[in-house]
C-alpha cells in the first residue's frame, strides 16, 4: 500500500492520522514556503488575496485555521482584518513568528476542538488546511459554533479541473513532478508524496459542498480558480 491510500481523508483513526500530519508539518517547515512558491509558480498568493478581497474582511473578527506560517493570515491583516491564528503545529506557528507574518494572536490547537465560546467570529478562513482534517464534520460543527449567526466560513483548497485534458497534466504534474521537486528540496520524499496524494484523493467539489450542508450551513456558493485547480467555497451560516 503507497502514502495515497494510506492517509486518505477517509482514514478510520482520525487521532493517528493527525499525530502523521502534525509531525509532517513539523518536519516540513524550513523549506515550507519557497517549496509554496515554487509548486504553485506564486499563484497561491493571487488565490489568497481573492478570498480576502471576496469577503471583505475589513474590521470583521476573523479566526484563520490551519494557519501554517500565517501565508493567508498577512494578507487579512493586511485588509484591516482583526485576525486570531491558530494551528496545531509548533514548529509552523514559530517560522511565521519569526518571519512576522504571525503578528497578532496566534495559537496551537486542533481545528476540531477550538477553545473559543459560542458565537463570537464574523468569519472563519481556512486555506489548504480542510484536506488535511479527517474528522470533517467535527471540524464543521465546531466551525458553525464559534461563528456569530450571520457568520461564514470561507474555505480556499485545492481541488481537481474539471477539463480532461487539464486534468491529464494537473494529475502527472501532482503523480511525479510535485513529489519529486518537493522531495529534492525539502528532504522529505514521503511527506510530498503525502501532499500530492491529499489531493487527489480529497472530496470532490460537490461532495465537500453537500458534506457543508448537511453540517447545517445554510448556503454555499462557490468560485473556481485556475482552470478549477483552486476552489474558494464561501458558506453561510
Ligand atoms: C498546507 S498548510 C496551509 C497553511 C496556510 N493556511 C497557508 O495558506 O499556507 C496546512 C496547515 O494545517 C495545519 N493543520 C492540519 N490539520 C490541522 C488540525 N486538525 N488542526 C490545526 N491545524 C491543522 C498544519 O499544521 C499546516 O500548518
Amino acid at each position: 500500500m503507497n502514502n495515497y491510500s494510506r492517509y486518505e481523508i477517509n482514514n478510520s483513526d482520525p487521532l493517528e492520522k493527525k499525530r502523521y500530519i502534525r509531525s509532517m508539518f513539523d518536519s516540513i517547515v524550513p523549506t515550507y514556503d519557497l517549496l509554496n512558491r515554487i509548486l504553485s509558480l506564486g499563484i497561491d498568493n493571487l488565490w489568497r488575496r481573492d478570498l480576502v478581497k471576496i469577503a471583505g474582511l475589513k474590521n470583521k473578527i476573523v479566526l484563520d485555521l490551519c494557519c501554517g506560517t500565517g501565508d493567508l493570515t498577512r494578507q487579512i491583516i493586511k485588509s484591516n482584518g482583526k485576525v486570531i491564528s491558530l494551528d496545531f503545529s509548533f514548529n509552523m506557528l514559530k517560522k511565521g513568528k519569526d518571519r512576522g507574518w504571525l503578528t497578532g494572536e496566534n495559537l496551537s490547537a486542533d481545528a476540531c476542538a477550538l477553545p473559543f465560546k459560542n458565537s463570537v467570529f464574523d468569519f472563519l478562513t481556512i486555506a489548504f488546511g480542510i484536506r488535511n482534517i479527517p474528522d470533517i464534520d467535527i471540524f464543521l460543527a465546531e466551525s458553525l459554533r464559534v461563528l456569530k449567526p450571520d457568520g461564514k466560513l470561507l474555505i480556499l483548497e485545492l481541488t481537481r479541473p474539471d477539463n480532461i485534458l487539464v486534468r491529464f497534466f494537473y494529475n502527472l504534474y501532482l503523480g511525479k513532478i510535485l513529489p519529486f521537486i518537493g522531495g529534492i528540496i525539502s528532504g522529505k520524499d514521503e511527506a510530498y508524496s503525502y501532499l500530492a496524494g491529499s489531493i487527489s484523493t480529497f472530496l470532490e467539489r460537490e461532495m465537500l459542498i453537500q458534506r457543508i450542508k448537511n453540517s447545517g450551513f445554510t448556503e454555499v456558493s462557490y468560485k473556481k480558480k485556475t482552470f478549477g485547480i483552486a476552489t474558494i467555497y464561501i458558506c453561510k451560516k
